[in-house]
C-alpha cells in the first residue's frame, strides 16, 4: 500500500489517512530485498563479534553491530539437514529420505521430497525474483530436484556437499567429476576463478542488473569455508592471519577473510544500486566448524564444546546476524532462542506474506520479536533425532537435553584467538566496506566504538571453567546416561544437571518421545553407479529421467543390480501414469 507513497499524497485530503499511516511507518513499504549469506562450516569463534582477534571479519561484524547479533541461533549439525530446515521451516525428521541423517553423497538417489514447497517458491508468490548462487546439497538425482525446479529463477553453483575451490570438482569413492552448473546445464568457461570470488561476482552482476521495483531474493550459499583447505592465491598477508602459527589454520583464516570481503562487496553493490535501504540481510552458517576429523577445516568453535556432526553447542549453535534498516531496535545482541526453521516464516512475514500460506510448520515467525526486541519468541526446540546414530537433543529455555553422543568429536577444539590486539579492532570495523556503505547510503551514523565493544562483550561466550581444552577425560559423556546442561549458565556443557532438575529432564524426555513418534525412519540408501560422471562428460548431473523417488531397502542392498530394475520399472510406471492422467 505504501509502495507508491510519496510526499504529495499528504497534500490531498483523500490520502490523509494513508499519509499518516505511511508516515508513521505503521505499514511497511514495499517488500524488502532479502539477501542471505549462508556460510558453510564456519566456526563460532571465527567472526570478530564473538571475541576472537585471530581472523579479521570487519564486514560481517559491521552487519552484526549495526543490526542484531543472534547469540542463541540453533541449526542442525550438518549441511543437508540444516539447509532442509532453512528452506522448509520443518524439522528434517518429518521428511523421510534420511533428511535427519547424513548429508547426501554424490550419486545417492535421494533429495528433499518433491511435495514440499520451499522458501523461494513462497516468495515468488509475493512477487520476488529468486536467485541461488553456490551450494545446493538437497538432491539432484532427477532434474525435478534441482534449484530451477524448486522455486529459483536462476542458479549458478554446485549440487554436492562441496567442490574444490579452483577447479570445481567433487569426488565420492571411485567417482569424480566437475560440479558447476548454470541453470540446468553444466557451466564451463571459467578461468579457474577462486570459488568465493566467482560467486561474489555473480551476485554483484545480479544486483547490478536487477530491475529495482521488483523485490529480490538472493541467496549466496558459499562454498567457503568448507574443506578442502584451499586459500585464495591473491590474498595478501593480513597482519592478523600471518600471526597464526598452524599453517592449516592460517589457510582457513584466509578463506574466512575472503568470505568477509564477499559480504563487503555485495553490500557495496546494493548501496550503489540504491537497494541497500530496502534490504534485509541475513548472515548465517549451516553448522559449526568440523575443527578436526572428517573434512576437518581447522575452524574454531571455542569455547563451545563439540564440532559439526554433534549436538553439542559447537555443532549446533551457529553464527548468525541480521541487518536491515527496517529493524526497529538494532545494534544489539539478541539472546532470543531462534531456530533455523524460523527463517521461512520470519522472512515471509518480513516480506508481507500471510503466515497461513505456510501451513503447519515447525518454524515460528520471529520478525516482530527480533525487529522490536520484545515479545515472546520460542521457548523450546528440537535439535534433532538421529535414530541411526542414536543421538538426540532438545532445548527448553536454558536447558538442553542430550542423549547418545559417541565421544568422537565432543571435546574442546580450536583456538581462542583472544590475545592479539593490533590494529585497533573498532577502527577496522568502522573502515569496513559495510560500515562505509551504511554511512554513505543511509546517511546515518553507524554504531560507534564504545557500543561495538559492549556488543562484542555481550556476544562473547564466557565459560567459568578450568578445563584444559584437550583433557577429554574430564568430560561428561552423554552416551551412557542422558545429559541435561544449563546452557545459559554453563554454555560449555561441563556439568550434567539431570539429577538436579529432574522435572525438566522428564519434560524434555517426553518432548523427544513425541517427536520420536513423528520421525520417518531412515532407510539405507546407496550410491548409484549410474550416477558416474564418466557417463556424462565428466560432470555430476541428474542421472534419472523420471520424477521418481528411489528407496533401496536392506534386502535390495544385497542385490546391487536391483537398482537398475527399479529405474526401468519407475520409468515404465511413469510412462503409464502419464498416459492415464
Ligand atoms: C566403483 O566401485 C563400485 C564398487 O566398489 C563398482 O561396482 C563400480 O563399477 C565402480 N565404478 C567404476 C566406474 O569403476
Ligand atoms: C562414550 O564416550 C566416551 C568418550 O567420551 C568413549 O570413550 C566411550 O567409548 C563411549 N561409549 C560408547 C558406548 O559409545
Ligand atoms: C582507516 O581508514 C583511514 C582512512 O582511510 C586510515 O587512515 C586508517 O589507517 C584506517 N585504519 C585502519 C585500522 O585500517
Ligand atoms: C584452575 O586450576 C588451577 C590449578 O589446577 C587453580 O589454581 C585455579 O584456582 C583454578 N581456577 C579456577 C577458576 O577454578
Ligand atoms: C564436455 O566438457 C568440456 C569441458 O570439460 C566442454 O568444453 C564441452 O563443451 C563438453 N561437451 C559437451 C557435449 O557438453
Amino acid at each position: 500500500m505504501c509502495r507508491f507513497f510519496t510526499i504529495w499524497m499528504c497534500t490531498s485530503l483523500l490520502h490523509l489517512i494513508l499519509c499518516i499511516v505511511c508516515a508513521f511507518g505503521l505499514y511497511e513499504t514495499a517488500p524488502p530485498h532479502i539477501i542471505v549469506f549462508m556460510a558453510d562450516d564456519l566456526g563460532w569463534n571465527d567472526v570478530g563479534f564473538h571475541g576472537s582477534n585471530q581472523i579479521p571479519t570487519p564486514n560481517i561484524d559491521a552487519l552484526g553491530y549495526n543490526g542484531i547479533i543472534l547469540n542463541r541461533h540453533y541449526v542442525l549439525p550438518s549441511s543437508t539437514p540444516s539447509r532442509i530446515a532453512f528452506f522448509t521451516g520443518l524439522y528434517p525428521i518429518r521428511l523421510g529420505m534420511r533428511m535427519q541423517g547424513e548429508g547426501i553423497r554424490g550419486g545417492e538417489p535421494r533429495g528433499l521430497p518433491l511435495n514440499i514447497k520451499i522458501l523461494p517458491e513462497y516468495l515468488r508468490g509475493l512477487g520476488y525474483t529468486t536467485k541461488l548462487i553456490g551450494k545446493w546439497h538437497m538432491g539432484y538425482h532427477t532434474p525435478q530436484y534441482t534449484p530451477l525446479h524448486r522455486g529459483f529463477d536462476t542458479f549458478l553453483g554446485f549440487y554436492n556437499s562441496h567442490i574444490s575451490y579452483y577447479d570445481y570438482r567433487y569426488s565420492n569413492k571411485n567417482m569424480s567429476g566437475y560440479d558447476m552448473h548454470r541453470g540446468d546445464d553444466p557451466a564451463h568457461g571459467f578461468n579457474r576463478e577462486y570459488a568465493t570470488d566467482l560467486f561474489t561476482d555473480e551476485a554483484i552482476r545480479i544486483i547490478e542488473n536487477h530491475e529495482v521495483p521488483r523485490p529480490l531474493y538472493l541467496q549466496l550459499s558459499h562454498l567457503a569455508v568448507h574443506g578442502p583447505l584451499e586459500q585464495p592465491i591473491d590474498e595478501y598477508n593480513d597482519r592478523e592471519t600471518i600471526q597464526i602459527r598452524e599453517p592449516n589454520r592460517r589457510k582457513y583464516a584466509k578463506m574466512v577473510s575472503k568470505l568477509d570481503k564477499s559480504v563487503g562487496a555485495i553490500v557495496h553493490a546494493l548501496g550503489e544500486k540504491g537497494m541497500l535501504r530496502d534490504s534485509l540481510i541475513l548472515f548465517l552458517t549451516d553448522n559449526g566448524a568440523p575443527s578436526i576429523g572428517r573434512c576437518g577445516n581447522y575452524g574454531s568453535n571455542y569455547p563451545l564444546r563439540g564440532t559439526k556432526y554433534t549436538l553439542h553447542e559447537g555443532g549446533v549453535r551457529g553464527v548468525a546476524a541480521l541487518w536491515s534498516s527496517r529493524l526497529q531496535k538494532a545494534a544489539r545482541v539478541s539472546n532470543e532462542l531462534v531456530h533455523i526453521t524460523d527463517w521461512l516464516p520470519t522472512l515471509y512475514s518480513a516480506a508481507g506474506g500471510d503466515l497461513k500460506d505456510l501451513g503447519e510448520i515447525d518454524g515460528i515467525d520471529q520478525w516482530r520479536v527480533l525487529s522490536e526486541g520484545y515479545g515472546r519468541g520460542r521457548e523450546k526446540l528440537l535439535l534433532n533425532i538421529n535414530e541411526v546414530s542414536k543421538t538426540e537433543g532438545a532445548i527448553y529455555s536454558r536447558f538442553k537435553l542430550l542423549r547418545g553422543e559417541n565421544g568422537f568429536y565432543d571435546g574442546y577444539y580450536g583456538d581462542s584467538g583472544r590475545t592479539l590486539e593490533t590494529p585497533p579492532y573498532t577502527e577496522v570495523v568502522l573502515n569496513s566496506t559495510v560500515s562505509q556503505s551504511i554511512t554513505y547510503h543511509l546517511g546515518g551514523p553507524v554504531t560507534q566504538p564504545s557500543t561495538m565493544l559492549q556488543l562484542r562483550r555481550d556476544g562473547t561466550v564466557q565459560c567459568d571453567t578450568n578445563l584444559t581444552y584437550s583433557d577429554k577425560r574430564l568430560l561428561t559423556s552423554c552416551n551412557v546416561t542422558e545429559c541435561l546442561f544449563d546452557i545459559v549458565n554453563d554454555p560449555c556443557e561441563t556439568k550434567n544437571v539431570a539429577e538436579v532438575y529432574v522435572r525438566i529432564a522428564k519434560d524434555l524426555d517426553r518432548y523427544l518421545e513425541y517427536y520420536g513418534h513423528i520421525l520417518e525412519r531412515q532407510m539405507i540408501t546407496r550410491v548409484d553407479w549410474f550416477a558416474d560422471p564418466r557417463m556424462r562428460n565428466d560432470t555430476w548431473e541428474p542421472w534419472i529421467n523420471s520424477g521418481a523417488v528411489i528407496y533401496v531397502s536392506n534386502a535390495a542392498d544385497m542385490l546391487g543390480n536391483l537398482i537398475y530394475y527399479i529405474h526401468i520399472s519407475i520409468i515404465f510406471v511413469s510412462i503409464l501414469l502419464n498416459n492415464y492422467i
